[in-house]
């Protein structure tokens, strides 16, 4: 998929209250990655978050930990910029410029808001917005490569169509045009729940068996891959399409392990054993990240490391912003 050299990185999770084995697999696990390749950006988007009322109390802290998280799961903050979305005021002022170079309709196609749209109580002006102000925060860092699970391939889709709409308009590059960095399904693009491995593994599953958290005890993670839907048969083969439930659980051992599809389909004759080495293989892979977390909530140290990152992002974003408010035709600010 990619044409042009990793050159900076950008991608955002928003600071809600249990990360899963989901978002690690398909997102943060290649952030971890892509930071020694790339100058790396990544922020909490506690903005986003807020397009859905939240509890001040509740957000503030799911900020600090997501941040944690981001440092447990392996982000070097001496080689990659972390920060907090808010803290750099142009991402706000950069998605109003966004917002007037998107169409209603553009947005009304977005699936992500009609399904949250469709189980939210309130539906906010922001959650109509929402990819714009994503497209705001990948744009401000001339990023070459987002990388993100599948689910956010159409909000870069938008965020592209905007760029080069931009860049057409005013004949020149503006901005950068981002390519998405997704990894394809059998490298954890999407991580299916574990209850109904035909849908994606998310945070808002009403069956607590179904998700994987990040945080959650060895005991509980094996008790959930035990659980987990298998499929009729004992064969243990990669067919996301008869064999879904297996083959769920086959791309996670793989991913947690480092053994191939082709080996661990040789490996196990039936699902009993193969089962444990996939809870095995993930309780190796989050314990110690549980225990980095811990050792990061000594008060102070997270939020020196967020203070950091966001100067280092600021400096990057403003003159990004005017370079696009100076093309919109806004009248510098004159200092008197
Ligand atoms: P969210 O939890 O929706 O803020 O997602 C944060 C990141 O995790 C995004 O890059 C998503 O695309 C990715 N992600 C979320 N759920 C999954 C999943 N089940 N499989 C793979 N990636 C996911
Ligand atoms: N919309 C993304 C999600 O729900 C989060 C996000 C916000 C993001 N801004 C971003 C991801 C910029 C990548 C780049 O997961």
């Amino acid at each position: 998929m990619s044409t042009r050299p990793i050159k900076t990185v950008f991608s955002g999770m928003q600071p809600t209250s249990g990360v899963t084995l989901g978002n690690y697999l398909g997102a943060m696990r290649n952030f971890v990655k892509l930071q020694h390749e790339a100058k790396c950006y990544f922020c909490v988007v506690d903005l986003h978050a807020l397009t859905i009322p939240k509890d001040p109390a509740e957000l503030r802290q799911n900020t600090l930990d997501m941040a944690r998280t981001y440092v447990a799961a392996g982000i070097d903050p001496k080689v990659a910029t972390i920060f907090v979305q808010s803290h750099v005021p142009a991402h706000a002022e950069m998605s109003w410029l966004m917002e007037v170079s998107s169409y209603y309709g553009e947005l009304q196609r977005m699936t992500q808001f009609k399904d949250k749209a469709a189980k939210a109580e309130v539906v906010t002006t922001g959650l109509f917005t929402y990819p714009a102000l994503m497209a705001a925060d990948i744009l401000l860092y001339d990023t070459t490569h987002v990388p993100v699970g599948d689910d956010q391939k159409q909000h870069l889709e938008l965020t592209r169509d905007i760029a080069v709409r931009l860049n057409n308009r005013f004949g020149r590059e503006l901005l950068v045009v981002p390519e998405p960095y997704i990894p394809p399904r059998e490298a954890g693009g999407r991580i299916m729940s574990l209850q109904e491995p035909t849908q994606k593994m998310s945070k808002s599953d009403t069956n607590e068996l179904g998700t994987i958290y990040l945080m959650d005890p060895p005991d509980v993670i094996r008790k959930k891959i035990k659980r987990a839907v298998t499929d009729p048969g004992r064969e243990v083969r990669y067919d996301p399409e008869n064999k879904p439930g297996v083959s769920n659980l086959m791309v996670i051992l793989s991913l947690c392990s480092g053994m191939s599809l082709e080996e661990i389909s040789e490996r196990y004759d039936g699902y009993g054993q193969f089962k444990k080495d996939v809870a095995e293989a993930v309780v190796a892979v989050l314990e110690p990240l549980q225990k980095r977390f811990k050792e990061l909530s000594e008060p102070g140290v997270i939020e020196e490391i967020l203070a950091r990152g966001a100067e280092e992002a600021e400096a990057v974003a403003t003159p990004v912003l005017r370079r696009v408010q100076d093309a919109l035709g806004l009248l510098p600010r004159r200092r008197p």
